[in-house]
């Protein structure tokens, strides 16, 4: 055979990456519209390969990934590896006007990145409107081969996608809130790969069934992939053995329900030690905001014993209420990082940079929003609503381009308020395309505080480009003097994605070993779109193999 051959059989067998050792990873990703009717909707969704989720992405730690995005639709496109750490290369990233100008339509780009020191299931997704609604889907990491898992290896995994789903177009949906300034129309059902389970009114929608062996072990990938909603996950009469999030391994705790915001993912083994039969999976949602509207359809799988008779009765369970604070507390403070010898956590000590940024909304003023009185919702960070630019902010960074955003981004709130008390008078924000500026491995510690500003709510903040440690975790104000007397520098939760609790704070550390520039945001699309946005600029180093690589030369243009 001559080399040519050899290296287009490789290419071909690398599509199925588990059976060969490849060390890249060859993905194409075609974005095209497809017809549905499920759940009753004619409407074309936008997907890629056709497909809702979208294709299940395998590799091994520390391979190289190439994803070939080519796209067929009339929307520009962009797509993120979320929790990627992207290690020096930012162009990969995929947040439109962040890291990369989208993928305009007719044209493509080739994301290129390392799955660097990286182990575990997360998520990739449309970074553009609201596009990720239906573009969508796992990103499966194994450990390098011949190293096994830290707890015992399941008979079987299972990638879980939960999404949720409209009637109508979701661009619609939200064009319309922006022009009436008031929150966008609620989804119509939540979704467990692809299907609601039993919907009122669509008859013919079945749910997803997932076929277990008695007595075998089952890893669950769990991912929240739904626009605005975090979500509770249980399976009736099953316990869930939590063994990672965001792919970073946790201590094993056993519990009955899990809570999993949406860019998270939750892996957990099941063990099928029940009597045969058909056991109800639910997928509900969790939001303790009084009157913020919620869907609160709860999407139903079942989990089916083989040699179970087709009409058997299934064995229900009952979801968590929406608003179950206290269910959805006992799951995130049970996550510890597993701080092993060979998974050590490493919390940074020291920190050189003490940040206290406040998330929530605000009413600016809409002369056009006639819904809104003249007003609209708005979100911010520390009181900056983010105007998205017409430029990356990744290239004007790396090539000096003056004008597309300024770094100072204030690492205080601008006016100290009773956050969670009684809002001030004016809940006016200033826009601005602001980031705030980071040496080269410099340590940050970062507070996010939740403002009671129209609602109290809960944020799952979502950071590019690092992992974190959340070290504390508290309702009310945060106070700098008291509070960090209990964090955990030990085994805090590693994550990507940390809620922000409702009414409350959480503190987080990172050490910015990351040159570029990188997202942070709330991972609730609708507080996206109305400006819970941030970048962090963190510079290059000294050292070799410190600075960003240079941009590709496919790299999308404006
Ligand atoms: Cu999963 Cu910036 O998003």
């Amino acid at each position: 055979m001559n080399s040519n051959w050899v290296r287009a059989l490789v290419l071909v067998m690398c599509i199925f990456p588990v059976l060969v050792e490849c060390r890249v990873r060859n993905y194409k990703f075609n974005v095209v519209l497809r017809n549905t009717t499920r759940l009753c909707s004619t409407k074309p969704i936008v997907t890629v390969n056709g497909k809702f989720p979208g294709p299940t992405l395998y590799a091994r730690e520390d391979d190289t990934v190439l994803v070939k995005v080519v796209n067929h639709v009339s929307y520009n496109v962009s797509i993120h590896w979320h929790g990627v750490r992207q290690l020096r290369t930012g162009w990969a990233d995929g947040p439109a006007y962040i890291t990369q100008c989208p993928i305009q339509t007719g044209q493509s780009y080739v994301y290129n990145f390392t799955l660097t020191g990286q182990r575990g299931t997360l998520l990739w997704h449309a970074h553009i409107l609201w596009l990720r609604s239906t573009i969508h889907g796992a990103l499966v990491i194994l450990p390098k081969r011949g190293v096994p898992y830290p707890f015992p290896k399941p008979d079987n995994e299972v990638v879980v996608i939960l999404a949720e789903w409209w009637k109508s177009d979701t661009e619609a949906v939200i064009n319309e809130a922006l022009q009436s300034g008031l929150a966008p129309n609620v989804s119509d059902a939540h979704t467990i790969n692809g299907h609601p389970g039993q919907v009122a009114n669509c008859s013919s929608e079945g749910g997803f069934t997932l076929p277990v062996q008695s007595g075998n072990t089952y890893l669950l990938r769990i991912i929240n992939a739904a626009l605005n909603e975090e979500l509770f996950f249980k399976i009736a009469g099953h316990k869930l053995t939590v063994v990672e999030v965001d792919a970073t391994y946790v201590k094993p705790v056993k519990l009955d329900t899990i809570l999993i915001a949406p860019g998270q993912t939750t892996n957990v083994l099941v063990t099928a030690n029940q009597n045969s039969g058909k056991y109800l999976v639910a997928a509900s949602p969790f939001l303790d905001t009084p009157n913020v509207s919620v869907d609160n359809a709860t999407a139903t799988a079942t989990l089916h014993y083989s040699g179970t008779l087709a009409n058997s009765p299934t064995t229900l369970t009952i979801p968590p209420p929406t608003n179950a604070t206290a269910v959805a507390n006992k799951f995130i403070t049970s996550l510890r990082s597993l701080n092993s010898n060979k998974y050590p956590a490493k919390v940074p000590l020291k920190v050189d940079h003490k940040l206290l940024f406040t998330v929530g909304l605000g009413i600016n003023p809409c002369a056009t929003c006639k819904a809104g009185n003249g007003s609209r919702a708005v979100a911010s960070v520390n009181n900056v609503t983010f105007v998205m630019p017409t430029t990356a902010l990744l290239q004007a960074h790396f090539f000096n381009i003056s004008g597309v955003f300024t770094t100072d981004f204030p690492g205080q709130p601008p006016h100290a308020f009773n956050y969670t008390g009684t809002p001030p008078s004016v809940l006016q924000t200033k826009n601005g395309t602001k980031a705030y500026k980071l040496s080269y491995n410099s340590s940050v510690e970062l507070v996010l505080q939740d403002t009671g500003i129209i609602a109290p709510e809960n944020h799952p903040v979502h950071l590019h480009g690092f992992n974190f440690f959340a070290v504390g975790r508290g309702l009310g104000n945060y106070n700098p003097k008291t509070d960090p007397k209990s964090f955990n520098l030990v085994d805090p939760v590693e994550r990507n994605t940390i809620g922000v609790p409702s009414g409350g704070w959480v503190a987080i550390r990172f050490l910015a070993d990351n040159p570029g520039v990188w997202f942070m945001h709330c991972h609730l699309e609708v507080h996206t779109t109305w400006g819970l946005k941030m970048a962090f600029v963190v510079d290059n180093g000294k050292g070799p193999n410190e600075s960003i690589l240079p941009p590709p030369s496919d790299l999308p243009k404006c």
